[in-house]
């Protein structure tokens, strides 16, 4: 066997899904987090958003995309999606042989900020799931939720052109004292909409990287504690300068959206 074929078979790389772009800072979070990793992100951007879509449909997509990224040898799979875990990550974990990640809304650190009113924003099909309804419960009554019909379709056309997004026209005016970006895509406007409420915002994707980068240090075993997100996992090292050249390495973008994938993953850095 040739010498670079023998190299990609023995490579183990991390799967990453998600509906669309939404899902790319995490990724980059976590390529600055382990430059060492190689990844594979698959976005389904011909079928985003999924956000009001029946969940029947979305475990559906979930479970297609999953399967494509295991034509790769995986030592684990990202559902870098609030929707698609909300949905579809227990399923999941039972069929895969991998272990798997999901994102959930970072409720906790915005109450332990001292918040009283948090709005956590995201799609309806996360707002409407059983699973976010257990994370509410866990954090008492200073939580409230808004799923905005629009905005996940409208920051997948838009990534080019941000400007062009009219947050009035997508966000209700709400007081609130902190912000809980709890779909990925939401993320891309992060300053955008705490300029919006006038507060801090929050998200999973540090918790989620830094819980990713200690699983897979420890080994990744299918016992290996895999399973929500961890908003506060120890810290890890970040690097903050990653050269061109193991930047365009570290990731295999697959899916008819690659190359778009690809050039806003980029524009991360
Ligand atoms: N980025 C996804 C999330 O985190 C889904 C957005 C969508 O496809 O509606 O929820």
């Amino acid at each position: 066997m040739h010498a670079n074929r023998r190299a990609f078979c023995t490579q183990k790389y991390i799967g990453f899904f998600d509906s669309g772009i939404g899902g790319l800072t995490l990724l980059a979070e976590c390529v600055r987090r382990m430059p060492e990793e190689r990844f594979i992100y698959l976005g389904d951007n011909d079928r985003a958003p999924y956000g009001n879509r029946p969940q029947r449909e979305i475990k559906e997509f979930v479970f297609q995309g999953f399967s494509l990224l295991s034509a790769y040898p995986l030592k684990g799979g990202v559902i870098a999606c609030n929707t698609a875990t909300a949905v579809a990550a227990e399923a999941l974990r039972e069929t895969v042989p991998f272990p798997v990640l999901g994102v959930e809304p970072a409720v906790r650190p915005a109450l332990l900020s001292g918040a009283e009113r948090v709005l956590v924003l995201a799609t309806r099909a996360t707002v409407s799931s059983p699973r976010f309804a257990a994370l509410c419960a866990r954090c008492g009554g200073r939580v409230f939720a808004y799923a905005p019909e629009h905005l996940a379709r409208a920051i997948e056309e838009h990534i080019f052109t941000p400007e062009e997004i009219d947050l009035r026209r997508h966000l209700p005016r709400l007081r609130c004292d902190a912000v809980v970006l709890g779909c990925t895509h939401y993320i891309f406007l992060r300053r955008e909409i705490a300029a919006f409420y006038g507060c801090r915002t929050y998200d999973g994707n540090e918790g989620t990287a830094k819980r990713l980068a200690s699983v897979v240090r420890a080994g990744s075993g299918r016992g290996a504690d895999f399973g929500r997100a961890d908003h506060f996992a120890k810290n890890t090292n970040i690097c903050s300068k990653i050269d061109k050249k193991t930047l365009k390495n570290s990731v295999i973008f697959l899916g008819s959206a690659k190359n778009k994938n690809k050039k806003v993953f980029l524009s991360l850095f």
